[in-house]
């Protein structure tokens, strides 16, 4: 179907809220043309920055991108080195875009893990795109959802060492706001592209009633076509929450 008929299946009215993509499959594209892995990632980039207009041109209000996890710290260190190199460099070069689309960067993970250069150029962009209204982007970087919630539990267990906080009043809300990712609502919907089709510890605790679409797709071949086919696959779904079905299309 072209891309016009396809975005016209899409209804406005029902565009989700906050997506997250694991942005897999950059390593297999490359070998698939006789390239080094690297050249796999760097076609990745031209990706996001397409996903990421083509987000904010629909409505999507947050935009979540794993982009490098705790474990991907044991690729071999070519591969982690190429990468936070392109990190910074790609940062740089997109910043005047992201003002020109009115989109704001925030980062979750371990940010001190990264290279002080890397992190001192991320924290650059975060700032100059801080007061952007039209998207938020998130970039996951040596983030892991076990990392995240051990975070949350030390510092909920400081408090109640403290005598700030009763162990009785812990419940989802204090959880949820001792993660990375309190500031955001829950995504509605999670991408993963290449075909896999795990979590690979990406946001353990906020996907629990996320709609999930896999796509053999790999990341540098991913399109706007593609983006438009995850949100319909997500508007087609009914989103239950526990409930029946007909409690869902009669609400009392
Ligand atoms: C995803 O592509 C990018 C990162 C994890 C940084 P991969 O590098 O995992 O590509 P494949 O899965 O090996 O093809
Ligand atoms: C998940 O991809 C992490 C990112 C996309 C950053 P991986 O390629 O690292 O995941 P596994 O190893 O296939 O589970
Ligand atoms: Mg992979």
């Amino acid at each position: 179907m072209a891309e016009k008929e396809l975005l016209s299946l899409i209804d406005t009215a029902r565009i989700p809220e906050h997506v997250a993509i694991i942005m897999d499959g950059n390593g297999r594209w490359a070998k698939k043309q006789g390239y080094l892995r690297i050249f796999g990632h760097k076609q990745g980039v031209n990706t996001v920055r397409n996903v990421v207009e083509t987000a904010a041109q629909l409505g999507v209000k947050y935009l979540t991108l794993y982009a490098f996890s705790t474990e991907n710290w044991n690729r071999p260190k070519i591969e982690v080195n190429a990468l936070m190199e392109l990190l910074v460099e790609s940062i740089r070069k997109e910043t005047p875009r992201l003002m020109e689309n009115g989109i704001k960067l925030e980062t979750i993970g371990n940010m001190e893990s990264l290279p002080s250069g890397c992190n001192k150029t991320l924290q650059e962009t975060v700032e100059t795109t801080k007061n952007n209204q039209k998207m938020t982007l998130i970039l996951a970087l040596s983030y892991s959802g076990r990392w995240d919630i051990i975070e949350a539990v030390r510092k909920i267990a400081a408090s109640v060492k403290a005598g700030e906080l009763e162990p009785e009043a812990i419940d989802e809300k204090v959880l949820n706001a001792a993660l990375n990712t309190a500031r955001y609502p829950n995504p509605d919907l999670l991408i993963r592209t290449s075909g896999e089709q795990r979590i690979s510890n990406f946001l353990l605790w906020e996907i629990a009633y996320s709609e999930i679409h896999f796509t053999p797709v790999l990341w540098p071949e991913f399109t706007s076509v593609d983006f438009y086919r995850a949100i319909i696959d997500y508007q087609s779904r009914e989103r239950r929450f526990g409930k029946t079905s007909e409690q869902f299309l009669n609400p009392a």
